[in-house]
C-alpha cells in the first residue's frame, strides 16, 4: 500500500491559550500533522477557531496544519485559510453537493490539499465522485462521531465506509476522526485508515508520545498484514 501513517492530534483538546507550545509539545511527541477543527456554530453546535488563529499558529510552526472545516460556507474560508498558512482543507460533502468542483479547484489554487469529510449519517457513495473526478480530492475523512465536540464514543459501524474506500482506492489517504485511541485504533487501522485524528486520548494521556507511537504501530502493522 502506498499510503503512510499520519498521526494527527486534534488541537481542540489542547489548551487553546497556549496553542503554540501545545503544538510544539505534540510534534516533539511524534505527531505528523496537527488537526485543526474549524467550527462555525451553524454546521455544528460549537464554535472554535478560524483563519486568524491558524495565521498566529503558523508563525510558530512549520507543521502540516490539517484543517477540518465544520462550516456551512467553506468556499468563504478558502482564501483566508490559504493566506493564513493552512496545509490541508477538508470540507464536508453534506453542504458541498453543488459547488465541490469549484471548492476543490480553489483550494488547490491556494496551495492547499483538498479533502472531503462525511458525517456518520452520510453514505460513502456520496464521496466517490469527488475522488474519481478530473480534479479529485486527495483525502477522505470518515467521521467516527457526530462532528462538534471532542471526547465522544467511537462508532465502529463507520468502519464499513473505511473498508469500502480502501478496497476502491488503495493509495488514497483515508482519515478517521472521533473517539480514536488505544482501545479503538486496531479496528480503524485494520479497516484501512492511515490518517488518525485523536484529541482526548492523546491530550488526556500521561504520556502522549506513547499513545502516538502505539497508534502509528497499529496502522503500520495493519498495512503489513493487508
Ligand atoms: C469533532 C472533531 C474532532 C475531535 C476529536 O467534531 O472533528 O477532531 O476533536 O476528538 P476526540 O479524539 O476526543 O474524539
Ligand atoms: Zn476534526
Amino acid at each position: 500500500m502506498g499510503v503512510t501513517a499520519k498521526i494527527a492530534p486534534s488541537m481542540l483538546s489542547s489548551d487553546f491559550a497556549n496553542l503554540a507550545s501545545e503544538a510544539e509539545r505534540m510534534l516533539n511527541c511524534g505527531a505528523d500533522w496537527l488537526h485543526m477543527d474549524i467550527m462555525d456554530g451553524h454546521f455544528v453546535p460549537n464554535l472554535t477557531i478560524g483563519a486568524p488563529v491558524i495565521e498566529s499558529l503558523r508563525k510558530h510552526t512549520k507543521a502540516y496544519l490539517d484543517c477540518h472545516l465544520m462550516v456551512t460556507n467553506p468556499l468563504d474560508y478558502v482564501e483566508p485559510l490559504g493566506k493564513a498558512g493552512a496545509s490541508g482543507f477538508t470540507f464536508h460533502v453534506e453542504i458541498s453537493k453543488d459547488n465541490w468542483q469549484e471548492l476543490v479547484q480553489r483550494i488547490k489554487s491556494k496551495g492547499m490539499r483538498p479533502g472531503v469529510a462525511l458525517k456518520p449519517g452520510t453514505s460513502v457513495e456520496e464521496v466517490y465522485p469527488l475522488v474519481e473526478g478530473a480534479n479529485p480530492v486527495e483525502m477522505v475523512l470518515v467521521m467516527t462521531v457526530e462532528p462538534g465536540f471532542g471526547g465522544q464514543k467511537f462508532m465502529p459501524e463507520m468502519m464499513d465506509k473505511v473498508r469500502s474506500l480502501r478496497n476502491r482506492y488503495p493509495s488514497l489517504d483515508i482519515e478517521v476522526d472521533g473517539g480514536l485511541g488505544p482501545s479503538t485504533i486496531a479496528e480503524a487501522a485494520s479497516a484501512g485508515a492511515n490518517c488518525i485524528v485523536a484529541g482526548s486520548s492523546v491530550f488526556g494521556a500521561p504520556e502522549p508520545a506513547h499513545v502516538i507511537s502505539l497508534m502509528r504501530k497499529s496502522v503500520e502493522d495493519a498495512q503489513k498484514n493487508s
